[in-house]
């Protein structure tokens, strides 16, 4: 795996990212942002604990807490940080959130990134992914049903009525979609903001995956953004999805950190 040493700070990073995806409800707590979005995705219902709260620690949670369970959802904070490999002292509010007994919610993630022109322009020549040849990509500024109805966000069936409006939430996105004899069989989002791109909701319909479709969105959607003027892209993806991981190295991205959520224990709950 190649390493990014012009990956910005993580915090840098995050906060990019934040604007690319933005809930509907948001506050600020000192310089931490506070999301809601009726639950769904953890980007838009989660603390981004970037920055200084301007209160103690136990103080902040104490508040991120109230405010979440004054909108009916399960207080949640998330924990960026370096990788694994690299030398860390522990997080201190990940520290303080264990010990208050906020768990560790399934799938920790890994944030990666790439020059939009590397990826867009990756596979010319010798390269290339065969099957990704000629594959006719259309991009739209909305998603439409068909592309609503192909993303499966962490294996759903079917988006909540929020999704849409979450999807168009950044300041320019796009919505790439593949058909095949009429239908929909893969799509993908790019965003653009704070003067990088995203790489969001790629979806690949099981019967379809293995021909090239993935890494044609990849790119395709990397050159979207990269003619509006986004230098660099980022994408964040679950660390045990081998199958998008290796995809995203094959066309160019590399690891530069990772996050988890902490979510508070539900009062009352056995622990
Ligand atoms: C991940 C996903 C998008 C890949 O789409 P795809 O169209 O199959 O990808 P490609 O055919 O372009 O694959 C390109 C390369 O990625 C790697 N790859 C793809 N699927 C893989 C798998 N299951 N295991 C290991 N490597 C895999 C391979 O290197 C592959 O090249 P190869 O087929 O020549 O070996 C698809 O599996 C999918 O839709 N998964 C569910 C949704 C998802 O996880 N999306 C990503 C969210 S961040």
């Amino acid at each position: 795996m190649s390493a990014d040493h012009s990956a910005p700070p993580i915090a840098s990073l995050e906060r990019i990212a934040a604007a690319h995806w933005q809930a509907a409800d948001q506050a600020a707590l000192g310089e931490w942002l506070l999301r809601a979005d009726g639950g769904f995705t953890g980007r838009a219902n989660s603390a981004l604990p970037v920055g200084d709260p301007g209160m103690p620690l136990v103080e902040a949670v104490d508040r991120i807490g109230q405010w979440y369970l004054h909108r009916g959802l399960p207080p949640m904070i998330v924990i960026p940080g370096p990788l694994a490999s690299a030398a860390q002292p522990p997080d201190p509010l990940d520290t303080l959130l264990a010990a208050r007994g906020w768990r560790v919610r399934s799938g920790p993630a890994v944030v990666m990134t790439a020059q939009t022109g590397a990826v867009a322009g990756r596979g010319q020549g010798a390269d290339r992914t065969p099957g990704a040849t000629g594959v006719p990509v259309t991009l739209a500024s909305r998603p439409d049903a068909a592309w609503l109805a192909r993303y499966h966000y962490r294996g759903m069936a079917e988006l909540p009525a929020s999704a849409r409006r979450l999807l168009q939430s950044a300041p320019w996105q796009a919505f790439a979609s593949v058909e095949d004899g009429g239908q929909t069989i893969a799509v993908g989002r790019v965003s653009v903001a704070a003067g990088w791109a995203g790489i969001t909701a790629i979806d690949v319909a099981p019967e379809h995956r293995r021909r090239g479709l993935g890494t044609a969105l990849t790119r395709a959607l990397a050159a979207e953004a990269a003619g509006r003027g986004a230098g660099r892209v980022f994408l964040q993806v679950e660390e045990g999805n081998v199958a998008a991981r290796a995809l995203y190295e094959r066309c160019g991205f590399a690891t530069v950190h990772r996050y988890h959520y902490r979510v508070a224990p539900v009062p009352g709950a056995p622990s």
